[in-house]
């Protein structure tokens, strides 16, 4: 078993310095990448009215683009679109894919499949005519083989897709249409590791070893049996960077057209576990040798971590309580939409990790497989989502449609995906599903466990179920899991290794009565609304504002801005505080995934025209972190933490709420125009302090002190005319590989260069050199302007716009020009 203290004794360290030395040797084996992308190139078009394959081909209005591509973010918000406010207002439609393309002769003995990581939705492929198949589920990679439909040489093949997204509405959020997931051609040996066919387990992990199980799938497609090697290698890394560790090899006897498993154990000496710190990471090589040549090659990425959650003591890895901290994403990219970018992922991420966040759940679906692999690499607990309904449905044409038919292929197919991903760490049968109420339920939750567990027995099962209890009982006499399962029969049914549910913190800390046997985790939490630099500055008015969610705007405020203190929320959730509060207190509450990391496209709340997207985000659309993002940062991280708002651009007089997050001092002094309005200090469990002081024009700043001592100061100043632009990169060189981006904030400044927040004008960007603009976004909820051109109108003084390279190095020229501003340019270098 895994002993936990011995990983606090120092001589690990030096064991693994000494191990390190020794095998210090950077490997130069050269693995060949069965894998090459297959985005450049395709045709598009759209047409709700070309319904049949072989009369597209005389369609006129092809396109050319590279996918990931998502059509439905070059559209106009549509007030009357049938996807409805939920669907973010953007139309979906009928839209065709095709390409042409050359396979070698070599390749002719060869297995070719295409895979696609993800099409939205009810695609269906065709090769030089030949009909492949249809998959419903948008979310899911599947592969097709293709060997046999292809002309090898000089002779063209032709691949169509048709991707239906028309009928709608089929989605509660925006879920983008078309092939918005990376698409591969692999290329292998007739005898090869199959799809998804490798499965790497850790099953005991202690300071000086950790064993590792390999169980291999290979797929023999010759006509005759095949004595063939297996050699499984495992190296200390990932990438081009790998130390070898150790290798097993054996002699494996594959019938003809037949699929075998083989298994292998490997002893990792000293090994250098994967945690949420230094997400450290191995590659388990596959070789398979026929006639001593090397016929197939096939990489995994693993982790070594020991974990479990706890009843008492919440999520224990690597023998350390870990609190999650996580938050829920939605797939879109903001202004990109739901075509996947890599970057765009991981600055997500990374604006996630600032903050402090170390969890990711995956809501409500398989995410894209970048995804997975940044978080390995990053050091998130990933709670992985299968289905945000099953059979019945949530909106019309949604995937319970597809239920009976599908739902056991698209799970197997997640598991088989991503059960070697060390980040995750929970897999989600689902969300919120109706039929959780009823027996029913049960015995679909009962055979979707059993598929779960037959993939993997190593990462515990949970659904994202509503609050078990009625929140008008007194959670406390319930005792749940013993007597009353008549309200939730799901979470009484013992199918459940953790009892996960969305909401009801009031509830949370009577888990251990309530649920004596099972740990908990709250996977889905707070749902608070907040507009970025929005603020009603005197509470009493906040009463007159959308505090109440189901107040309409109009009674609150016609611009539908929700203020962005933290206290506008969901009557099912809380504010931030509130769950936190709640979360932090007991070790037996595991964590929480909170509603949500960033804003998406869709699901405005209050639904109503003209909002268009979420307010639920903790960052908005376009990435900038609102007011609440810097509360989580003082409790999540050890930064250092001192943040104040509102702005101060107010009515002479007028009462402002001054709100200020602060860690690692005693008290906070604020000052408006050098003179002292007061000293605060968090009391018990408060998160914030606050000033109540009328305005006054100049500069307002705090000084936060431990034992009397400074530690952080402060500013925010009265903001004259708005006078300039000025453009920030987050990465100021990027990769000519025309993919990589370079995200550049706009802000709109007075004279002296303090940011103007009421300044919501329009700007104009021009791009000079290899490379394009591929989003602008103000992160505002009432916008209809296109996320998708040249132009955009700040909001609250900032705007984001987002360049792509081309495939030539060089400068990248961006230049901002607004009516009145004084003009801004960056150059970034591509190469
Ligand atoms: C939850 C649901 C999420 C989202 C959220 C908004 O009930 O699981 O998908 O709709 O509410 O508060």
């Amino acid at each position: 078993m895994f002993k936990p203290t011995a990983y606090k004794k120092i001589g690990l360290f030096f064991v693994s310095l000494l191990f390190f030395t020794a095998c210090k040797t950077t490997t130069n084996e050269k693995f060949s990448n069965r894998k090459v992308s297959f985005n450049e190139d395709w045709s598009f078009h759209l047409n709700d009215s070309i319904i049949d394959k072989d009369t597209i081909g005389t369609s006129t209005k092809w396109r050319t683009l590279n996918v990931p591509h998502d059509w439905s973010i070059e559209r106009n918000f549509d007030e009357k679109s049938p996807a409805g406010y939920g669907g973010g207002a953007l139309n979906g439609g009928l839209g065709w894919y095709k390409k042409t393309f050359k396979v070698a002769a070599a390749d002719s003995t060869k297995i070719t499949s295409i895979t696609f990581d993800g099409v939205y939705k009810d695609s269906e492929v065709w090769v030089n005519g030949h009909y492949l198949g249809k998959r419903p589920n948008g979310y899911i990679g599947f592969q097709y083989e293709i060997s046999k439909y292809l002309n090898y040489g000089e002779k063209n093949n032709e691949i169509i897709v048709k991707v239906d997204n028309s009928k709608q509405p089929n989605s509660r959020w925006y879920s983008g249409s078309g092939i918005f997931r990376n698409v591969w051609i692999e290329t292998t040996d007739k005898l090869h590791v199959a799809q998804w066919g490798t499965y790497v387990t850790t099953p005991k992990v202690t300071a000086d070893t950790a064993s590792v199980n390999i169980e291999t799938t290979i797929q023999n497609q010759y006509p005759t049996s095949k004595k063939a090697t297996l050699t499984t290698t495992i190296f200390y890394g990932i990438g081009n960077d790998l130390r070898r560790i150790k290798s097993t090899s054996q002699n494996i006897t594959i019938g003809a057209n037949a699929n075998q498993k083989s298994k292998q154990k490997i002893q990792v000496p000293n090994p250098v576990l994967w945690s949420v710190e230094k997400p450290e990471l191995y590659t388990a090589f596959t070789e398979i040798s026929l006639d001593d040549k090397i016929i197939d090659q096939y990489k995994t990425n693993f982790g070594i971590r020991d974990f479990k959650f706890d009843l008492n003591k919440g999520f224990i890895l690597n023998g350390k309580q870990v609190k999650i901290k996580g938050v829920c994403l939605h797939h879109d990219l903001g202004p990109l939409g739901s075509a996947i970018n890599t970057r765009a992922i991981e600055r997500q991420l990374e604006i996630m990790k600032e903050m402090g966040v170390n969890g990711i759940r995956t809501s409500h679906n398989p995410p894209a497989p970048e995804l997975l692999d940044l978080c390995d690499k990053m050091g998130f607990i990933v709670m992985d989502e299968a289905f945000d309904m099953w059979k019945q449905t949530k909106t019309k044409y949604d995937y319970g449609n597809d239920w009976d038919k599908w739902h056991k292929k698209d799970l197997v197919d997640q598991l088989l995906r991503d059960r070697n991903h060390p980040s995750i760490f929970v897999w989600s049968i689902g969300n919120e599903i109706p039929e959780q109420w009823n027996e029913k339920g049960v015995e679909i939750a009962k055979e979707l466990a059993a598929i779960t567990r037959q993939y993997d027995k190593t990462r515990p099962l949970t659904a994202a179920m509503n609050p078990p209890v009625n929140m008008n009982i007194d959670a406390v006499t319930l005792q749940f899991e013993k007597k009353d399962v008549s309200i939730n029969p799901l979470a009484g049914s013992g199918v459940l290794d953790l009892i996960g549910y969305n909401y009801a913190h009031q509830t949370y800390e009577h888990h251990l009565k309530n649920f004596p046997n099972t740990p908990f985790i709250a996977t889905e939490t707070t749902s608070g609304l907040q507009t970025r630099g929005y603020y009603d500055a005197f509470s009493d008015t906040i009463k007159k504002w959308p505090v109440r969610w189901d107040l309409k705007f109009t009674e609150g405020n016609p611009g539908n801005t929700v203020s962005a203190y933290d206290q506008v929320q969901t009557p099912w959730g809380s504010t931030h505080e509130a769950t936190w509060k709640v979360i932090k207190k007991h070790d037996f509450l595991s964590g929480m995934y909170i509603w949500t990391g960033f804003d998406y496209i869709g699901e405005p709340t209050p639904y109503e025209w003209p909002s268009i997207s979420s307010y639920f985000g903790i960052v908005d659309l376009a990435g900038f972190p609102k007011d609440v993002y810097y509360m989580y940062q003082s409790e999540w991280t050890d930064k250092t933490v001192l943040h104040i708002f509102p702005h101060w651009n107010w009515k002479a007089g007028q009462t402002v709420d001054v709100w200020a997050y602060y860690n690692k001092a005693d008290e906070v002094e604020l000052f408006v125009n050098g003179k002292s309005v007061g000293k605060r200090s968090k009391k018990g469990d408060d998160l914030h302090v606050m000033w109540r002081i009328p305005f006054e024009a100049g500069t307002l700043k705090a000084v936060s002190r431990k034992d009397g001592k400074g530690v952080l100061e402060k500013e925010i100043k009265t903001a004259g005319n708005p006078s300039q632009l000025k453009l920030t990169a987050d990465r100021s060189t990027i990769k000519a590989d025309k993919n990589d981006l370079s995200f550049i904030t706009v802000d709109i400044l007075d004279d002296k260069g303090t940011l103007a927040p009421n300044a919501n004008k329009e700007i104009n960007f021009s791009l000079k050199g290899n490379g394009k603009i591929v989003g602008v976004c103000s992160g505002d909820p009432v916008s209809h302007e296109p996320y998708k051109g040249n132009k955009h109108t700040a909001l609250a003084g900032k705007c984001l716009v987002i360049v792509q390279s081309g495939d030539k190095s060089g400068r990248l020229e961006l230049t901002a020009k607004a009516n009145g501003l004084k003009q801004a340019t960056i150059v970034i270098t591509a190469e």
